[in-house]
């Protein structure tokens, strides 16, 4: 069934019900499949929208550009340096400015209130990108991913979250499970567990929805029989890299790796992550930690990465078709 989604903001999960959330995954597939069949239609011709970035970005800048570009959209990019917002012009003024010439904003920066402030003062839609607390375009992507993966519903796909588990990503992907019904599983160390308010909200949903919510620091219980493992970085954008020996200290045992993958005790779980990834020491900061810590890898071996169970660019190449999903929604004609 269609909703009218037009000119709704998208800055957490909580904006919208299990209904249309399935309704933007549907949409989703449905433009994914008119672009490869090369059939899409441009219904976002001669708009315009601004990306915001105040963190970097590749997957999510990527998505929001060729989104735009395949629908007719121009947009101007907003990098972390050049423009005005944070030291001289405040997120109000901006909003403001941005709505007298923009159709639609993205914003991915530090602070939800910056994301909720450029909102309430610009009527177009605001899209958040990314902040420390959310990551919502992320889990269409993710929830995407698990259906084509599987060929099943939400609520009968489980998953486990392991690692940093009260994170943008855990808690984002913990009110997207509880809201569409799904068993969901966070595993990780008791320190980063999500805020009790999160989980309350969380299993408010599930007892509206049927989700199934676990959350231990037990891999067992964690990961038995789940059809996905997924994790995400040990230390995200913003968080002070002084904290990288206690949290590696902290998370080593939770890395993902074949022995982890073999005691789901099904052989058909697959492996995703939101990317970028510590797989291997092969970037400045993996090459650091190697020379630091000793380690090759952090959240997954290189062996879990590259393996055929590895489903990570199926879901990095979602971002872009989830995204598009949602500015055809909100803005499309
Ligand atoms: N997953 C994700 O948001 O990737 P980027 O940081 O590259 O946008
Ligand atoms: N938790 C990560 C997600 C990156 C897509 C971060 O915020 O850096």
């Amino acid at each position: 069934m269609p909703y009218n989604l037009h000119n709704r903001n998208f800055l957490t999960l909580k904006d919208f019900s299990n209904q249309e959330i399935a309704f933007l995954l549907k949409m989703a597939g449905e433009l994914k499949s008119a672009k490869y069949a090369g059939t899409e239609q441009p219904r976002l011709s001669g708009k315009h929208i601004a990306l915001i970035f105040e963190k970097d970005s590749t997957r999510t800048r990527i998505g929001f550009e060729i989104a735009a570009a395949d629908q007719g959209m121009h947009a101007t990019y907003l990098g972390p340096s050049g423009t005005h917002l944070g030291h001289k012009e405040t997120a109000k003024d901006t909003a403001r400015v941005l709505d007298r010439i923009y159709d639609a904003i993205e914003y991915r920066g530090f602070s939800q209130t910056t994301v909720q402030t450029l909102a309430d003062y610009a009527s177009v839609p605001v899209y958040n990108g990314l902040t420390d607390e959310f990551h919502p375009t992320q889990i269409l992507a993710d929830f995407l991913t698990m259906q084509e993966h599987t060929g099943r519903r939400l609520p009968e796909i489980s998953f486990c979250f392991v690692g940093d588990t009260g994170s943008n990503m855990g808690d984002s992907l913990l009110i997207g499970a509880a809201k569409m019904g799904m068993d969901v599983r966070l595993l990780g160390p008791k320190d980063t567990w999500p805020e009790q308010d999160v989980m309350d909200y969380a299993r408010g949903l599930a007892e509206q929805s049927g989700a199934r919510i676990t959350l231990t620091d037990d891999i067992g219980e964690g990961v038995k029989g789940v059809d996905f493992i997924y994790t995400d970085v040990w230390l995200s954008m913003g968080d002070p890299e002084s904290e990288w020996e206690r949290r590696i200290n902290l998370m080593k045992p939770y890395q993902v790796d074949s022995a982890m993958m073999g005691r789901t005790g099904n052989p058909a779980t697959k492996f995703l992550h939101c990317l970028p990834a510590f797989h291997n020491a092969e970037t400045e900061i993996g090459a650091n930690i190697k020379k630091q810590f000793g380690l090759d890898a952090m959240e997954v071996t290189e062996e879990v990465f590259e393996s055929d169970v590895s489903v990570v660019f199926d879901q990095a190449e979602n971002r872009m078709h989830t995204i598009k999903a949602v500015l055809v929604a909100t803005i499309g004609t």
